[in-house]
């Protein structure tokens, strides 16, 4: 049986929600119950993520900047989001597009200057949009000056500000380096006879957070950030700051063990709890770690309010699961259930499926085949949109954008990817295989120009675009999905409208139903007096959701179809809110 939508009321556009800052001006806390939740403008808001170099293009050299950002703003406010993540738009050789930083206090110069910077930012404010932005402070580029110093000799006063190892002591114990062609982590530099180590690549070396000096200069360029009127920062790779420096071999076996062996060494805490204190609390700003630790206890210890290191955890379990074999959707429900049991007291979650270093939310999550791509896409969207946490959002998947489809590694930008084909090259790796993974998995796939029109480089830009452009733009573009009152783009809007609108989305307590049910995943949220019934069929034929709730006498609050089902059957990719 299948019954219409009922309540287009709810779908308006546009948010008008202007957020508040996390230190002083919150929201309202709530009235009563055991439900009152400690409400934030940082746990309500909807953060976009946009990644600079592929959002818009303005001056036609093929490479997104500012300006381009800029003339996308009415865009951005009219998705209803409330605060935008901007990957590093600091002076950089781009090694590593942007997060190898020259200059810190400076716009890199493809994207612009600091005029367009603070036009930006007055920009997103008038709008009432928030700007969080990027904070590499885990490694610099070789190309700082700082690194520049430290380098020249054993002596200068910036030999601390890196991780040096004299080579007459020998070569230190390994290190795993993720975008090394060799994935040596040390690398030897003639000019002083000793290896400066790099976690990533050859160009990003890692900086010594054991030096007071380094960590005031860094608090310094928070300031000058935040006193320009921010409000937040992105910690990049943050967990790996810390570093026993006394660096001691890894057990046998366990050197590539990234995460429980390189993140959250002693010592971390500490550092945050000190910049927490020096810039975070003094300013209106949120702050969010890439990474959540090794465990639950260490994703809670950052930030668990009472500590006053961070405001929120971004966890990638979650994102992981998805595999280019597929990934059983028992496994996801798992995940995200338990990931929000230990969050359901005390601190607070991101909830997303895709970033810059993914490939596309859809294409692995989804099913980007034209029949189920646009009922996967809006079905995802549900799912980051109805799950308690805050939604990182990333650019595009509001249009529903797929993998890229590259063949050939030239269309590959990405350092990771391009440096881990020469590492296969070089160890008689199966290219063919990898060329098929990365087809899957490149975090090129999620770089691709956004997807305006159906014009020439679909419409980002006139010169050649740094990345190919995606040739399904010219079906998968926001100018068609604009005109399409039922497009992708427009679900996404009316959704982002729903979250605001019932705060029960954002707080409510998360139960899991029919948990051992393949195909559906079914939940409910509750919170003041209030409940919704969320049903997501993750799978392409129709499946029974066994909630033991009569939908028949629920309110449907949105379906991805124009006809939701009402007695329990879904149908392929369907998902429906209900108001019980
Ligand atoms: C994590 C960032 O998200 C990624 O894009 C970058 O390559 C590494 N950190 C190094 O900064």
């Amino acid at each position: 049986m299948l019954r219409k939508i009922v309540s287009p009321a709810l779908f308006l556009l546009l948010s008008a929600l202007v957020i508040a800052s996390c230190n002083s001006s919150e929201t309202k806390p709530t009235a009563t119950g055991s439900d009152t939740a400690d409400r934030k403008w940082w746990k309500e808001a909807v953060v976009y993520q946009v990644y600079p170099r592929s959002f818009k293009d303005s001056d036609g050299d093929g490479i997104g900047d500012l300006k381009g950002i800029i003339s996308k703003l009415d865009y951005i406010k009219s998705l209803g989001v409330d605060a935008v993540w901007l990957n590093p738009i600091y002076g950089s050789p781009n090694d590593d597009n942007g997060y190898d930083v020259s200059d810190y206090r400076g716009i890199m110069k493809d994207f612009g200057t600091m005029e367009d910077f603070d036009a930006l930012l007055k920009g997103m404010h008038e709008r009432g949009l928030k700007l969080v932005m990027d904070l590499v402070v885990n490694h610099s580029s070789d190309e700082h000056e700082w690194f520049k110093q430290s380098r020249s000799s054993r002596t200068s006063p910036y030999r601390h500000y890196y991780h040096w190892w004299d080579a007459e002591r020998g070569k230190p114990a390994f290190r795993y380096s993720l975008f090394d062609v060799n994935h040596d982590a040390w690398k030897y530099d003639s000019a002083t006879n000793a290896y400066y180590l790099h976690y990533f690549s050859r160009k990003q070396p890692d900086l010594n957070w054991e030096n007071p000096k380094l960590r005031q200069e860094i608090y310094d360029i928070m300031k000058f950030w935040a006193d320009k009127g921010i409000d937040g920062f992105r910690l990049d790779a943050f967990q790996f700051a810390a570093k026993d420096t006394t660096f001691p071999a890894f057990p046998k076996g366990f050197e590539k063990d990234f995460i429980q062996y390189y993140a959250m060494v002693d010592g971390l805490h500490d550092y945050l709890k000190e910049m927490n204190k020096e810039v975070l609390s003094k300013y209106d700003v949120m702050s969010v770690a890439e990474g959540a630790g090794r465990n639950f206890q260490d994703a809670h210890d950052l930030v668990d309010a009472d500590r006053n290191e961070l405001n929120m955890a971004y966890a990638f379990e979650g994102v992981d699961i998805a595999k280019p074999e597929g990934y059983s959707l028992l496994h996801f429900k798992e995940v995200f259930s338990r990931w929000d049991s230990v969050f359901a007291e005390k601190g607070w979650l991101s909830v997303f499926l895709a970033n810059h270093d993914q490939a596309r939310m859809v294409s692995r999550f989804g099913n980007d085949s034209p029949a189920f791509w646009e009922a996967s896409s809006k079905l995802l969207t549900t799912f980051i949109m109805t799950m308690r946490g805050t939604p990182y959002y990333y650019y595009g998947d509001e249009l529903g954008m797929t993998n890229a489809g590259f063949s050939t590694i030239e269309d590959y930008q990405d350092i990771a990817t391009r440096n881990e084909y020469e590492h296969q090259k070089a160890t008689g790796g199966d290219l063919n295989k990898f060329l098929e993974r990365i087809r899957f998995s490149s975090r090129d796939n999620g770089r691709t120009p956004m997807q305006w029109d159906t014009t020439l480089n679909a419409g980002f830009s006139t010169g050649k675009p740094w990345l190919r452009t995606n040739a399904n733009h010219t079906t998968i573009n926001a100018a068609a999905q604009e005109k399409d009152p039922a497009s992708v783009l427009n679900y996404f809007r009316k959704i982002v409208q729903l979250r605001k609108d019932n705060p029960v989305l954002v707080y409510g307590k998360y139960t899991l139903l029919d948990k051992n049910n393949p195909d559906v995943y079914a939940y409910t949220r509750v919170w003041e007096g209030k409940k919704m019934l969320v049903l997501l069929n993750f799978s392409s034929k129709a499946a029974k959701a066994n909630t033991g709730v009569d939908t028949n006498k629920a309110k449907l609050l949105i379906s991805n179809y124009q006809t939701a089902s009402v007695d329990g059957t879904l149908q392929p990719y369907e998902a429906s809110v209900y108001e019980l």
